[in-house]
């Protein structure tokens, strides 16, 4: 893994000035009224209570059944969590709500458009939606417990409303980011299987209305050259009643849901009952090869655990209104906009658009004609929000107790920012750090317990226990300074079942590297590796240097760089290419992708455009290389590997390359260098 190819959290660590330690505490008045205000709550959660301590986050639950087992290891390291136990997690979101919150909004839909009014979604309506459409995904489309959807949708109410209508079926969704291509939307169709495509026909994003039912063919002609049929195209209406695309449907394949809803208006489905252990969805995440990998997530530890971390780590009330700025095709939308909020019966707001668009006020409008009091977002959006209108917030009257950062490292000075100009010096802040593996929340301060630290995640939350290793798997003490690889001691409910399909790469990939015997069925040899780099300061906090593997964080969106390389493959010139992580000054690290020819071809004619519009097509436009460099030939070790982190060095304008002396070809460095520096 951390071979002479990859940034070594050491290297990292150097990379990084964070500046000055400092502590932020929270007010009185948070404190007050906090769900997680008791110490002692960590040690009902210590190891010697291990797993029982997590009947806690599973009570907050309805069971159909309850469960037998707590914990099953017999067979590690895929665990096995409330065995015995049936639910469904669409009842556990809506239906058992509504005798005390019939009324009240589930959703709060803000269109990008601002004349068009917001959607207040109660759960009397979420209900009602739900059933229909569940009724049309069974009836209809053939839908049942076990089968694959996948959703490829914009951010609408539109897309909570699918999935749980799939969770009340028992039905595995496959959300695929609204931003993917069509292309990326079929790789994972055809990995999971699935039959159903739920789409939509537009969505407006930075004031335009954009097609979106164009992808869905190009997913549908992409699938079918790997050999799945895909039988259903269901295709939302962005405003029902009229097409906002101009793509047209396929006879027989292609429907309007809009329309055909009607023949389903309040009809209703029993939830399904299922057990505990089976799958309720399915997010595709970027790994060290170029094919995503379906990240397995089960429907009893799943939501157990993000109804328990929102509850205490969002520190969620049913009369709180909760905006999580993200996109629901991604992890922290699954878990922090609709699983946790709802399974808590709270009111979570789905925004459509950009956040500056029309301008960098538009976030602080919405939460005061909400009264958002908790707000979550990522660190770029925040960067691109103070460079936008730094004086924005301080015009609109809203007031937040709370706010998270997720998803990237955040500098100190952006997280001052968001603390003072944003909270109002108010709101305590959690930097919360976790994955799409983990389901939820792993690091974060509790934000009534915990001073926060810019700049830091906090100790493992609530029965999460970090360790991090040197490359021998030694522990590296806390307060040491040093630098290692990120690890959780023990097993947590929310945490993925397997890779679907994949088994051998989900023990390969997460617990072969410090597993201490493979036999063993003792949870405590199976430590789960997260693929960061991260050092631990003397008080427990845990510092997140970045990827260690062929992952790059851009603007907090999971991409693979092989994915990246493998769309610039797909251009008939392109004989190799390596993509390295380029330091951001808004979106934290972009992509910088380096490219060397086929004999006898040379840069010209597009070229640079060609493979930009390749990368674009094969993922997304977030994929997008920052450049594109065509070098004579990329820096090589004896045995052939290409060393990106020579090329790393370059794209982030370092003069010190470190050592070329085991290249082959170490004169190449210096033109690369005159080319790419010179470039810019
Ligand atoms: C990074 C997103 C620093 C990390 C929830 C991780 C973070 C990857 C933080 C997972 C944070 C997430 N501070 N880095 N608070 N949170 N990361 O799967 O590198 O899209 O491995 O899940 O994001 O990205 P994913």
């Amino acid at each position: 893994m951390a071979d002479q190819n990859h940034v070594t959290p050491s290297e990292a660590e150097i990379a990084v000035h964070w500046g000055e330690e400092e502590y932020y505490h929270p007010s009185p008045e948070f404190i007050a009224q906090a769900n997680l205000a008791d110490r002692k709550a960590y040690e009902r959660f210590s190891l010697e209570h291990f797993p029982e301590c997590f009947k806690e986050y599973a009570d907050l639950l309805d069971w159909d059944r309850y469960w037998e087992t707590t914990l099953d290891t017999s067979n590690p390291p895929f665990w096995k969590w409330f065995v015995g136990g049936r639910l469904n997690a669409a009842h556990n979101c809506v239906d058992r709500h509504l005798p005390r919150h019939r009324n009240k909004t589930a959703i709060h839909f803000v269109p990008e458009p601002e004349d068009e009014p917001i959607q207040h979604v109660t759960y009397q309506e979420l209900y009602l939606r739900v059933n229909e459409f569940a009724a049309l995904l069974r009836d209809f489309a053939g839908v049942e417990a076990g089968d694959r959807v996948t959703i490829h949708m914009p951010m609408v109410a539109e897309l909570p409303i699918a999935m749980l209508a799939c969770a009340r079926l028992g039905a595995i969704h496959s959300v695929v980011f609204g931003g993917f291509s069509g292309k990326a939307a079929a790789e994972r169709m055809v990995d999971s299987g699935s039959r159903v495509l739920v789409t939509m026909d537009a969505y407006y994003r930075n004031g335009k209305l954009l097609d979106h039912k164009e992808k869905a063919d190009v997913t549908v002609a992409e699938a079918a050259k790997e050999g799945l049929t895909v039988d259903k195209v269901l295709v939302w209406q962005r405003h029902p009643g009229r097409t906002s695309s101009p793509t047209p449907l396929v006879e027989g394949r292609d429907v309007l849901v809009n329309d055909l809803l009607k023949e389903y208006r309040h009809r209703t489905v029993e939830p399904v009952s299922m057990p505990a252990e089976d799958p309720l969805f399915l997010m595709y995440t970027s790994g060290s090869t170029g094919k995503p990998k379906g990240a397995q997530h089960s429907i009893g530890g799943y939501l157990s655990y993000v109804a328990g971390t929102t509850k205490y780590y969002q520190d969620l009330h049913p009369e709180d209104v909760y905006w999580c700025m993200a996109d629901i095709g991604w992890i922290t939308g699954h878990s922090y906009i609709v699983y946790g909020p709802l399974a808590l019966g709270a009111s979570t707001v789905v925004y459509e658009g950009v956040p500056t668009y029309p301008d960098a006020g538009r976030p602080w409008r919405i939460a005061e004609e909400l009264g958002v009091n908790i707000f979550h977002t990522s660190p770029t959006a925040i960067r691109g929000l103070r460079k936008a209108g730094p004086e924005e917030p301080g015009k609109y009257h809203y007031h937040f107790k709370h706010m998270t950062t997720v998803g990237e490292p955040i500098e100190p000075d952006v997280w001052r920012w968001y603390y003072h100009v944003v909270g109002k010096g108010e709101a305590v802040i959690v930097d919360t750090w976790w994955q799409t593996e983990t389901g939820g929340f792993l690091c974060s301060t509790a934000p009534a317990l915990h001073a926060m630290k810019p700049g830091s995640a906090g100790p493992g939350v609530l029965g999460v226990y970090p360790v991090v290793f040197d490359e021998n798997g030694n522990e590296i003490p806390a307060g040491s300074g040093r630098a290692g690889y990120l690890c959780i001691r023990n097993p947590w409910p929310g945490q993925f079942q397997t890779i679907w399909g994949d088994p051998d790469r989900y023990v390969r990939t997460y617990f072969a590297r410090f597993n201490k015997d493979p036999g063993s069925q003792d949870w405590r040899d199976w430590p789960y590796m997260a693929g960061d780099g991260a050092m631990q300061a003397e008080d427990g906090y845990i510092r997140i240097l970045g990827r260690i593997d062929d992952v790059i964080n851009v603007a907090g969106h999971r991409l693979g760089t092989k994915e990246i390389e493998n769309a610039a493959l797909s251009v008939p010139e392109v004989a190799e290419a390596a993509v390295v992580a380029a330091r951001d000054e808004l979106k934290g690290t972009v992509p910088d992708l380096y490219v060397s020819l086929h004999p006898g071809y040379e840069a010209g004619d597009g070229l640079v455009k060609r493979i930009s519009e390749a990368v674009v097509k094969e993922i997304s436009p977030i994929a997008r290389p920052r450049s594109i460099h065509i070098v004579p030939d990329m820096p090589k070790t004896r045995s052939g590997k290409i060393m990106r982190r020579i090329l790393a060095a370059i794209s982030n304008g370092s003069d010190d390359v470190g050592d070329v002396t085991t290249l082959a070809n170490p004169e190449v460095v210096e033109t690369i260098r005159a080319m790419a520096q010179g470039a810019r």
